[in-house]
């Protein structure tokens, strides 16, 4: 019999600690979210389901790798026991249920595991929904006291028994890990936390907002910069076209959307107006204004990142109903060449390609400043049926028009 459990026990049981910490406590605060809602859900759904696997990775390990003989007998021993048979059963039933729930819900938002894995949803009937909802919230708490209860027990042995009890699950006798593992438990709770948007007061969630897209705008330049980077080969050709054509106008030059852009939309519904955003999304432009013709101009829109300020509707977007993101997760708008329709404007025929389906699409601009950084402000009006975008009993009400608004800052790239 081994002195401890294998590596790959212990490993599991930390790391399974530590994530179950995370769940609980993005859990708790999933209801109720504003417009951050769908990344936190996204977030609670992969991490719970990696859990699972580890889980199931961890049975597996129980059964092929020796463990260490039981220590206690009598009442005390059994009860241990049967503490591990309920964390094992909590382990797997948070998971299942969480995964009964999303896949009975009335409206069913697809899952993209860690942004790439699509989870199918489970062919159950409807009337689980509750059950599974109902179980979810409530094993969440039979955890935790069964957790409580496990914590007493180790201490009890590592306190008043002294039997050593304790290092079976620590590699080493290392006093640090001693204590940096369970830390992993109290640093996957905050880490839960910390990933929350910050409480919203009162006028709010601007900031939060704001500061949110700001980051991922910056990602978006480090990526439109990696999308223009294919441009210079585009470039040396159009330079020898227009060397033979004598034209004395050099290449069009690229240029590169500035942090705090916007793609905003809007479309009636029964009498109100929903307006909403996406927070992530990319431009690649090459545009001459003195001679829009060569213009070159691909926007790339990450569907999943569409917001209405409304955690319940937004959780709605990504469904098959309205852009069905896990199998069309991009919609693309490609336009080669703009016309001049007024000083400083321009109107650009392309194809929008949304939700698998590709139309012609005209967007018009207008671009303000000068040299090397422009404004640029334009719109669009979309017509959502021929895309199949709310094409369900929810979007009775919903326009046939959508407007789609934005605007950016650009600054040509030398
Ligand atoms: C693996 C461990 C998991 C733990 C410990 C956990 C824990 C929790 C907790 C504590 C809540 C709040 C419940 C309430 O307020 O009533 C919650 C909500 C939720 N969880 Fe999990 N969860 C896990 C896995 C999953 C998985 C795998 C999914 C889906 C695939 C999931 C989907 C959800 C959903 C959709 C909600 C919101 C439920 C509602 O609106 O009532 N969870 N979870
Ligand atoms: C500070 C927190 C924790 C401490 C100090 C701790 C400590 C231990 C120790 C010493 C053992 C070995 C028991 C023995 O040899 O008889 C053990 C086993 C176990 N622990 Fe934990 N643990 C903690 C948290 C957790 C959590 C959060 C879970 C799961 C939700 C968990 C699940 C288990 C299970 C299922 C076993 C039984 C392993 C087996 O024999 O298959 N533990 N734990």
């Amino acid at each position: 019999m081994p002195q401890r459990y294998s590596l790959a026990a212990i490993t599991l049981h930390w790391a399974i600690a530590a994530l179950l910490a995370f769940q609980i406590a993005v859990g708790w605060a999933l209801e109720g979210l504003g417009s951050h809602g769908f990344f936190l859900y996204q977030w609670h759904k992969s991490v719970g389901m990696l859990i699972l696997a580890l889980t199931l990775a961890r049975v597996a390990v129980r059964y092929w790798k020796p463990r260490p003989a039981k220590l206690e007998g009598g009442w005390q021993g059994a009860l241990a026991s049967g503490v591990h048979v309920g964390l094992y059963a909590f382990m797997l039933g948070a998971p299942l249920t969480g995964w009964a729930l999303v896949s009975t819900a009335k409206v069913k938002v697809p899952t993209l595991l860690f942004g790439v894995l699509p989870l199918p949803h489970l062919p159950l009937p409807a009337s689980v929904h509750a059950i599974a909802e109902n179980g979810h919230g409530l094993i969440a708490w039979l955890g935790i006291a069964l957790f409580l209860l496990h914590v007493a027990g180790a201490l009890r042995h590592h306190v008043m028994m002294r039997d050593g009890l304790i290092w079976r699950m620590v590699p080493g006798r290392s006093t640090v890990l001693l204590v940096a593992l369970p830390a992993l438990i109290v640093l996957g709770f905050i880490a839960g936390r910390a990933i929350l948007p910050a409480p919203q007061t009162a006028p709010a969630p601007a900031p939060v907002a704001e500061v949110d897209e700001n980051s991922m705008e910056a990602a978006n330049v480090a990526e439109a910069e990696a999308m223009n980077a294919a441009a210079p080969a585009d470039n040396a050709a159009q330079n020898a076209t227009q060397a033979a054509a004598e034209e004395p106008v050099g290449p069009p030059p690229a240029w590169t959307v500035q942090p705090g852009g916007r793609i905003g939309f809007s479309v009636g519904n029964d009498g109100e107006t929903i307006s909403g955003s996406f927070s992530k999304w990319t431009a690649a432009i090459v545009m001459d204004p003195d001679h829009p013709d060569s213009a070159d101009i691909k926007v790339t829109i990450d569907m999943a990142s569409a917001s209405v300020g409304d955690a319940y509707k937004d959780g709605m977007l990504p469904g098959d109903e309205f852009f069905g993101s896990a199998a069309h997760p991009t919609a693309t708008f490609i336009a080669k060449g703009a016309q001049a329709s007024g000083p400083n404007r321009y109107r650009a025929s392309g194809t929008l390609t949304l939700k698998g389906v590709a139309k012609p699409q005209t967007i018009r601009f207008s671009l303000s400043g000068k040299d090397a950084t422009r404004k640029v402000t334009g719109s669009a009006t979309i017509a959502r049926l021929p895309f199949g975008v709310g094409n369900g009993d929810s979007s009775k009400g919903l326009a046939p028009q959508v407007a789609v608004t934005f605007d950016f800052t650009a600054k040509r790239k030398d």
